[in-house]
């Protein structure tokens, strides 16, 4: 059976990953899942961003695919490993699951002079040191800064992005960023979620600092996956098809859906709970 992609992420942001990817290889099938009902991720414990993101993984493991991407840093941060180790061989052999954060750690070096970047994300994949154990890997003389952001992402879920309060607490936590260190001049955006804030964020970005998103960084790398493991590759689907499931309200996803992903879509309503 010919198998879509599945894109997996608590809620909308996976949805920029999503966009990205679909535009750079639009041929393939895909099935995007937003966990909606339980979003956000980012304050919830290991064991309930791993649960709920191995139910979600199941699902779409059911649906077809055999290829997973967690469109979402603190699944990637927090269940990845775990899934990778221990699910997937019970699971089946031939299923693949890949995250957002190792991508990411294998370029950033790239964007940095000063050799020095700040991480922004959730309290989740920030208090997880997940970044800086994976970024030092590929870059060991990279200066890696954390700063979590736990109300960023509530405030894109509940469409309070353009609000002056949004705007204070963006800026509250920028400047908590930059204070740890002078020398940063390279900021990663590492929550799906935070494109959607890019414009608040470069308002608050003194000169000379740079942002970096992932979307582009995931699709290049999953188009580069997929050209060294013909294997899984000749097995997707080729028709294009794209379909779009939420755990809540599909009216909701339909609309605020549009605003992340650039298209109108047409969302179904799943219960993925065991
Ligand atoms: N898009 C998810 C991420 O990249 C958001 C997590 C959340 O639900 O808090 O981390």
């Amino acid at each position: 059976m010919a198998a879509p992609i599945g894109i997996f992420d608590s809620g909308y942001g996976g949805l920029t990953v999503f966009k990205a990817i679909k535009e750079k290889m639009p041929e393939y099938d895909y099935i995007y899942l937003g966990d909606n009902a339980r979003a956000p991720y980012g304050d919830r414990s290991f064991e309930a961003v791993y649960h709920f993101t191995l139910e979600a993984v199941k699902w779409l493991f059911d649906q077809g695919c055999q290829l997973i991407i967690l469109a979402c840093n603190t699944a990637s941060a927090k269940a990845l490993k775990t899934i990778q180790m221990h699910d997937l061989p019970l699971l089946g052999s031939e299923k693949r699951v890949l995250g957002v954060i190792r991508p990411t750690a294998e370029i950033i070096g790239q964007y940095s002079d000063s050799k020095t970047v700040g991480i922004l994300g959730t309290k989740g994949t920030i208090l997880s040191n997940t970044y800086p154990i994976e970024i030092n890997k590929f870059y060991p003389e990279l200066n890696v800064y954390q700063q979590a952001c736990p109300l960023w992402v509530p405030i894109i879920e509940h469409k309070m992005a353009d609000k002056k309060e949004a705007d204070a607490i963006v800026q509250m936590d920028i400047e908590s960023l930059l204070a740890q260190s002078k020398n940063i001049d390279t900021i990663l955006l590492g929550c799906t979620h935070y494109p959607l804030l890019e414009e608040t964020i470069k308002k608050h970005l003194p000169e000379g600092i740079s942002t970096i998103s992932q979307a582009d960084i995931v699709a290049d790398s999953l188009q580069d996956y997929l050209s060294r493991h013909k294997d899984i590759e000749q097995n997707i689907g080729k028709n294009g098809h794209i379909a779009f499931y939420t755990t809540d309200n599909t009216e909701d996803f339909n609309t605020n859906a549009q605003t992340f992903f650039g298209s109108s879509i047409q969302s179904t309503h799943v219960d993925i709970q065991h």
